[in-house]
């Protein structure tokens, strides 16, 4: 296999051992339906994608995640999977999948896959048979239960997309669970066949060459069969769900120790006593998972619709605990934004007058955490939310079952268009905006969703020819620092004024070395105290004690050096 851009091992001199590849590696997710579209039919697909390969090389990314692409019914936007084994005509054909798989190796990339095997699509032929008969060989497969006498479902379990999590399939009189749509059934991973099966699909992939997986809500494979019994109101995670995992690396990646692969868990509601767990090393689980702490902070008590203000100290103090809980053991993976979440730029920052600052201060305080920073397609020319005003612009079942719920419950048509304005996931999911004009350069057809009006004016074309105020610009510098610099990939964290509801701040760590990040996250100018640290005391002294005058590293406004920060300004500095 080609060599990736990342130099040569380091040594973490607190293990005293090689530190990991993707410690010094940045992964890029494409959500193929929106990304580039080659054929003018308006989706995304891989020819628009090969077609854009020149843009990730020249952001540095090391790893692209490729959302699904198998065949689908997309009912949820290919998390519907009727097919693991070749590619759906909408997107492309397998053979086009080897050239884009041969270019990315070439361009000294990898290529991760979406590995979705909680649920299958109700199409896919292991359902379609289970669903045949109580008899069937492939009952068992999916999670089934009988009517009870009183006729209520079997637990009191919600899915995550509105409605109960339970089924009753009329033609065999019992419930099937699906965590997510009513398409989307669960396996049964109690099953010793489907684990096989599981692990026969991901042994061919890796196979033809692909560089890995990122697992699709991995932690809910394992239910609590106690729970399940008990008729439980809220889903819990089985015990099992580590021995499930240790299995899968023993049969799947053990034998494959000659490359570098990447695994990476979606796990919704971890722990981080559990992610130590998940991410050991020495357990030989999982590379690193997605947590999700810090992006519920802003849900409300019933769901992440009743969004509530974000406040700056609880992110600090949940990233920072993340940060602490696995420091020694285990990784972190950093994101802000996903196909999942709305725009990082509007959520965190402001998308209107300091779009260009936010955008860039988000990134530098995400990428210089310590883990493995994931960019977003689009967020790295600083995309924001659709400003959706009407419900026929939306396309996610979430949002749509969300919608008919909030109105069957009461709640008034602009009340809902509202909250689907703030957190829909279509905020995340319109075209990627190459440049003006109709389709903003996604595709010559009608788009499958409707281009914002920011296409007119927020594209990669623009963003490139803006010198000094591109986002592009300053994401490839954070991304190349990690490559070359040890104390990015490895120093250790230490939150500073956790209690300061404006000022994100940091040190990293790594022998002598040490980085300091500062952030004015408000609008509002910023004075900085030099108690803060003694590396910003030197920076902001005429006369640095002992030595050189600190080095800025990167920064979002430029020839800035005094104790003021500007509004969303970031600097980050070195000793
Ligand atoms: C998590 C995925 O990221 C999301 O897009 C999907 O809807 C659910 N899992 C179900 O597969």
């Amino acid at each position: 296999m080609p060599s990736t851009p990342v130099p040569a091992a380091v040594v973490d001199p607190a293990a005293a051992t090689p530190a990991p590849w993707w410690t010094r590696a940045t992964v890029y997710q494409i959500w193929p339906r929106s990304f580039a579209d080659g054929d003018g039919d308006g989706i995304g697909d891989l020819a628009g994608i090969r077609s854009k390969l020149g843009h990730l090389s020249d952001l540095g990314v090391d790893v692209i995640w490729l959302s699904p692409v198998y065949p689908s019914p997309q009912v949820d936007a290919g998390y519907d999977i009727s097919d693991y084994d070749t590619i759906d005509p909408l997107f492309g054909t397998l053979e086009e999948f080897d050239e884009l798989l041969a270019e990315v190796h070439a361009l000294g990339m990898k290529l991760v896959m979406d590995l979705v095997v909680n649920h299958t699509s109700d199409q896919h032929p292991w359902f379609v048979e289970a669903r045949s008969s109580v008899d069937s060989p492939k009952r068992d497969w999916y999670v089934w239960r009988p009517q009870r006498p009183d006729g209520a479902r079997p637990t009191e379990w919600r899915s995550a997309f509105s409605g109960p999590a339970w089924t009753l399939d009329e033609a065999t009189g019992e419930w099937y669970l699906h965590m997510f749509a009513a398409a989307q059934p669960d396996l049964n991973w109690a099953n010793p066949e489907v684990r096989a099966a599981v692990h026969a699909l991901m042994d061919r992939w890796l196979d033809r060459g692909v560089d890995g997986f990122r697992m699709d809500v991995i932690n809910h494979i394992a239910k609590s069969p106690a729970s399940l019994e008990a008729g439980a109101a809220g889903f819990e995670m089985g015990a099992q769900i580590h021995d499930h995992l240790q299995e899968m690396h023993r049969e799947v990646f053990a034998h494959r120790g000659d490359r570098e692969l990447l695994t990476v868990g979606e796990m919704p509601g971890v722990s981080v006593e559990d992610a130590v767990l998940f991410t050991d090393p020495a357990r030989r689980e999982l590379d690193m998972v997605f947590q999700f702490e810090h992006v519920v902070l802003d849900n409300g008590p019933g769901s992440k619709f009743d969004h509530v203000p974000l406040r700056l100290t609880d992110l600090k103090r949940s990233l920072g605990r993340w940060q602490e809980g696995l420091a020694e053991r285990g990784w972190n993976s950093l994101y802000l934004g996903n196909h999942d979440q709305p725009r990082s730029v509007s959520r965190y920052g402001d998308d209107g007058r300091w779009r260009y600052e936010s955008a860039t201060l988000l990134a530098a305080v995400l990428h210089l955490h310590r883990g493995t920073p994931y960019v977003y397609q689009g967020d790295e020319i600083g995309m924001t939310n659709a400003r959706f005003t009407r419900l026929d612009q939306y396309r996610d079942v979430e949002s749509l079952n969300r919608h008919q719920e909030a109105r069957a419950a009461g709640a008034t048509e602009e009340e809902v268009l509202e909250t689907l304005r703030v957190r829909s996931r279509d905020n995340g999911r319109t075209p990627v905006q190459w440049a003006d004009g109709p389709g903003a350069g996604f595709t010559t057809g009608t788009p499958w969703i409707e281009v914002p009006a920011s296409g007119a004016e927020i594209t990669v074309a623009a963003d490139r020819a803006s010198g000094e105020r591109s986002v592009f610009d300053f994401y490839r510098r954070l991304i190349a620092l990690r490559h070359d610099d040890r104390v990015v990939q490895l120093g250790a964290f230490t939150m500073l004024a956790p209690d300061d509801e404006r000022l994100y701040a940091f040190t990293r760590t790594l022998g002598d070395e040490r980085l300091l990040v500062v952030a004015n996250w408000s609008g509002e100018p910023y004075e900085l105290d030099p108690a803060l640290d003694p590396l910003l005391g030197a920076a902001l002294s005429a006369v640095p004690a002992g030595g050189a005058a600190p080095e800025l590293v990167i920064g979002n406004v430029p020839g800035s050096s005094g104790p003021t920060l500007s509004p969303w300004e970031v600097r980050v500095l070195r000793a």
